[in-house]
């Protein structure tokens, strides 16, 4: 099976070039061989390859960089995915594609379900959601993983930042009023693989969109304790307290939503895949990066 995967020297890409090569051969691209905006390439690419899938894991995810880059955001989170719906179209390949929990606005005060109305509260929510229309638009075979803050060791991510700043403050301040799911890019990546090894037959019957985390939620205060009472390196750090801090703190050009963890039951019966809790997923990406 020929799988195109754009985004790949992302977080989630680093891991699907492993995760996904038991199933075929992996046409990688990122932004180093192939910029997205170009689209004539992209198109012409995707026609020389002739994937049976393609997986997009590319993304612009400078959520505050986007409110001044509003252009550029919408072609890469909301046109090129239309894009890439109508060539799998035309070559039938199936596409799988990675969407976000900030299409919430947070207000909900529950577990986000995937038919719950959407409210973007930035460029980058609201450019991601664009991106989500255009696949549903789209007459392709698609599966829409929405997730949640997705992190890894291997480029720069909430958990990389919360050591670093460990290592230079003996005081940290960490938003206690942002809630979510934080999720490994790794637990993504296997995920992805376990759905195509269902078959592509079997995974058509269940075109659509879903949400896919990490188990359970955490505010970034509780996340951040978390990961310096993981850290291999504890040793290292400098760091004497973690205080709370509320998101108005830390005023920053992009508003997020408060509470915007997902439920993700639908996923879970429908494909019978488990999550692991984002706890133990945490442990795991301690130890092995
Ligand atoms: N990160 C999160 O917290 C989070 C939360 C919820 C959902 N998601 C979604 O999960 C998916 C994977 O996210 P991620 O964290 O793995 O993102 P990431 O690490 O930022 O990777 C995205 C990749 O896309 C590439 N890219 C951006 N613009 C491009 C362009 N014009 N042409 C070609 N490549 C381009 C990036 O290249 P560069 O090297 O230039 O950056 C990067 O390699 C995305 O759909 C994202 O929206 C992420």
């Amino acid at each position: 099976m020929k799988i195109l995967l754009f985004g790949a020297m992302g977080q989630l890409g680093t891991q699907l070039q492993r995760t996904l090569s038991q199933h075929g051969e992996i046409f990688p691209f990122d932004i180093h061989n192939l910029n997205l905006e170009n689209t004539g390439a992209v198109r012409e690419i995707i026609r020389r390859v002739g994937p049976e899938v393609i997986v997009n894991a590319s993304a612009y995810t400078f959520v505050d960089q986007a409110e001044s880059e509003v252009e550029k955001a919408f072609m890469v989170n909301g046109n090129i995915p239309g894009l890439f719906a109508d060539e799998a179209t035309k070559l039938n390949a199936f596409l799988i594609h990675y969407s976000t929990d900030y299409v919430f606005d947070g207000s909900k005060g529950a577990l986000y379900v995937e038919r719950d109305q959407t409210n973007p509260l930035s460029v980058y929510g609201k450019s991601k959601l664009a991106g989500e229309e255009a696949v549903r638009a789209g007459k392709a075979n698609y599966l829409i993983l929405r997730t949640s803050w997705v992190y890894s060791r291997n480029r720069s991510s909430f958990v990389t930042k919360v050591l670093e700043w460990a290592r230079k403050q003996e005081t940290l301040r960490i938003v206690s009023d942002q809630v979510s799911n934080p999720t490994w890019a790794r637990t993504l990546a296997d995920v992805t693989a376990q759905l195509l090894g269902k078959g592509l037959d079997s995974l058509v019957e269940y075109c659509g969109l879903y949400h896919v985390a990490g188990d359970g939620y955490a505010s970034r205060l509780e996340w951040a304790q978390k990961i310096l009472e993981l850290d291999p390196n504890e040793q290292e750090q400098k760091v004497k307290e973690l205080l709370p801090a509320l998101t108005s703190d830390f005023p920053t050009p992009a508003q997020r939503p408060l509470f915007s963890a997902l439920d993700c039951s639908l996923f879970r019966s429908t494909f019978d895949i488990a999550l692991p809790k984002w706890e133990d997923a945490l442990q795991q990406a301690m130890m092995e990066p």
